[in-house]
């Protein structure tokens, strides 16, 4: 059934997983994921991603993920780079929208996402709305005070922007970053004071973590085992995603876990089915580790 992410943050207790997708491989482990946990589960398509599948195979994706998905999903725009990309993902029956101002100045941040907010209640059209607030990228293993202060979110003005925009949920920078590469020699600390401050400040208003892959040092390490070369790889520790959960974090965004384990069972396919030239085979064996790393994710988060 297709929900908003307001519907399903609302109806849902603990943290909902939200896994990027582009493909069929990666839309039948999510959904198959999903239905195993009897969890809702959103679904989160790029800009590039949709560039990707194109808009026919999207659209026909978008179809069969609902006949397979026995459970609530939202389909939601990840980093949507203008209200134009907002509108298109509306119009092909998103049912959420990132609105990505946060590499702008804070007051065109809010005008651009108070734009989309307005466009969805004039048109009365069920969709959510998520913003960002702070930067997320390349963060040191000590970053300073004030270096936080100068990307982290914070809190007050956290409160302005929720209050101005009327979001429905709001991406917080606090210490993740995208990719395999969240720190340099270990795992970022993230900075859950600050979180807690951002929760009390913006009354309930659901938090959302990007960049919150943990990096599995298993499927690196079968990566580099058959030919690939991933150095200094550090995610997100799960005491810190538990913490976060605890403290007003609703949505959950993984992308790199998914790839990781795509690129691990796909390498070690390849090298172990070398006389095979049945792609079906290797492709299956992608999806089902991707749908075993969605399980482990789904089931970290359901906690409050
Ligand atoms: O936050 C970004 C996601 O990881 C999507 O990345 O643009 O390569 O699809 P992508
Ligand atoms: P990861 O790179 O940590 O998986 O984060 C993905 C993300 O935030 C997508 O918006
Ligand atoms: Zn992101």
């Amino acid at each position: 059934m297709l929900s908003t992410t307001k519907e399903i943050f609302s109806s849902t207790r603990g943290a909902i997983a939200a896994f990027n997708w582009y493909n069929m491989e990666t839309a039948k482990a999510i959904s198959t994921a999903a239905n195993e946990c009897k969890r809702p589960v959103i679904l989160q398509i790029s800009e590039s991603g949709i560039r990707y599948m194109g808009i026919p195979c999207l659209k026909g994706m978008m179809s069969a993920i609902l006949e397979i998905t026995k459970v609530p999903v939202a389909f939601h725009l990840d980093h949507g780079s203008s209200i134009e990309s907002c509108i298109q993902a509306i119009s092909l029956g998103f049912s959420s929208v990132m609105i990505d101002k946060s590499h702008e100045q804070l007051e065109k941040n809010i005008e651009y996402t108070k734009q989309v907010v307005d466009y969805i209640k004039k048109h009365n059209i069920n969709t959510s709305v998520e913003a960002e607030l702070g930067t997320l990228a390349g963060i040191e293993d000590d970053i300073n005070v004030d270096e936080k202060d100068a990307v982290y979110t914070n809190p007050d003005v956290a409160k302005r922007f929720a209050e101005e925009t009327g979001i429905d949920s709001l991406a917080v920078a606090i210490g993740t970053s995208h990719g395999a590469h969240k720190g340099k020699t270990k795992s970022p600390k993230l900075d859950i004071e600050r979180l807690i401050e951002i929760h009390k400040n913006t009354q309930g208003l659901p938090l959302v973590l990007h960049g919150a892959s943990g990096v599995s040092h298993d499927d690196i390490n079968i990566c580099n085992m058959y030919g690939a070369k991933i150095e200094n790889a550090f995610g997100i520790t799960d005491d810190d995603i538990r913490a976060a959960i605890q403290h007003g974090v609703k949505k959950i965004n993984i992308d790199t876990d998914l790839r990781i384990g795509y690129m691990a069972a796909l390498r070690k396919g390849l090298h172990e089915n070398n006389s095979s030239i049945d792609v079906r085979k290797l492709l299956t064996m992608s999806s089902d580790r991707m749908r075993e790393v969605a399980v482990e994710k789904i089931k970290l988060f359901d906690c409050n």
